[in-house]
């Protein structure tokens, strides 16, 4: 038997799907913090999310006949559920709501590693010039500079700002190598919302958001969100491009080892005093989580 998630993850609104992947009568299946759910959109489209029993992915279901029902919120192109008690609002993201905005959901790819764990690796720019060589970072250009970190008791989440890399191809709509400027918010336990200099546009940022759902505490699944300036790539190029960055991403996640997120500072040094990841490691134990996690030693 698994065991059961902390108050605090329970209570959360987890991602399950994209909204508008969701077929209108049909059922679809997935685990969220150990359970079996199952979803599908009622024929006025919304999303209906309920404990699954015996159903399975595609069995044909009318949403009216279900009853007992999960709590449900859609937000960035995404369905929300939570299993407990549901209280806070879901994190905002106000430039979703930019009429000149592509946005779009990016694909929902299951990865063999803790949720807290892709955070963790979202927030990592050393990564960029080995993983992500000539389109985030290429050598010699591979020194995190210093940046700032802070955790916001008002806003409840890390913020992680200045934080400034050379990238050989830091968008689609990238024509040149460019100095990028990141700010990273950590809004929620499990998702992180990235803000960087958009190449169209000097003044406005290129949003990218990865909202991880807690399928059991070593799996997840990474949803991501791409709110982009571009005026001139199709949705499709766009999309394409962070799928090829996330896949680049996948293999050195699932090698991660433990695949749990370790909460104590001292069990694993980082080489660089990697500040939003000491952050965000004191900020999810300050929060009581244990779901996906090695907890401090009290
Ligand atoms: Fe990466």
């Amino acid at each position: 038997m698994p065991k059961a998630p902390d108050q605090t993850t329970n209570d959360l609104w987890h991602v399950v799907a994209a909204t508008d992947e969701l077929a209108i009568g049909l059922v679809e299946t997935t685990l969220l913090l150990d359970r079996r759910i199952a979803l599908t959109r009622g024929l006025d489209g919304e999303p209906v999310v309920w404990l699954a029993s015996d159903e399975e992915n595609g069995d044909e279901i009318d949403a009216e006949t279900v009853l007992d029902r999960l709590p449900v919120r859609t937000a960035y192109g995404y369905t929300w559920t939570c299993l407990g008690s549901p209280s806070a609002e879901l994190f905002p993201i106000q430039e979703y709501a930019e009429a000149d905005r592509t946005n779009m959901s990016c694909g929902s790819i299951g990865i063999h590693v803790s949720a807290p764990r892709a955070v963790e690796n979202f927030l990592d720019m050393g990564h960029f010039p080995y993983v992500h060589t000539d389109i985030l970072g290429s050598e010699p250009h591979t020194e995190v500079k210093e940046y700032d970190v802070e955790v916001s008791e008002e806003r409840d989440e890390v913020l992680a700002t200045k934080c400034k890399f050379i990238q050989p191809m830091a968008a689609k709509s990238a024509t040149q190598a460019m100095e990028v400027e990141y700010v990273y918010r950590v809004p929620h336990p499990f998702c992180s919302v990235l803000y960087k200099s958009c190449p169209e546009d000097e003044n406005r940022r290129d949003v990218i958001g990865i909202f991880l759902q807690p399928m059991t505490e070593e799996t997840c699944r990474a949803h991501l969100l791409q709110s982009m300036i571009d005026s001139y790539s199709t949705i499709t190029d766009l999309r394409r491009f962070q799928q090829t960055i996330f896949g680049q991403d996948k293999p050195i996640l699932e090698n991660q080892y433990p695949k749990k997120l370790p909460l104590d500072p001292r069990s694993e040094t980082p080489i660089r005093a990697d500040k939003s990841a000491i952050a965000y490691r004191r900020w999810l134990s300050q929060k009581g989580i244990t779901y996906g996690v090695i907890p401090q030693a009290s």
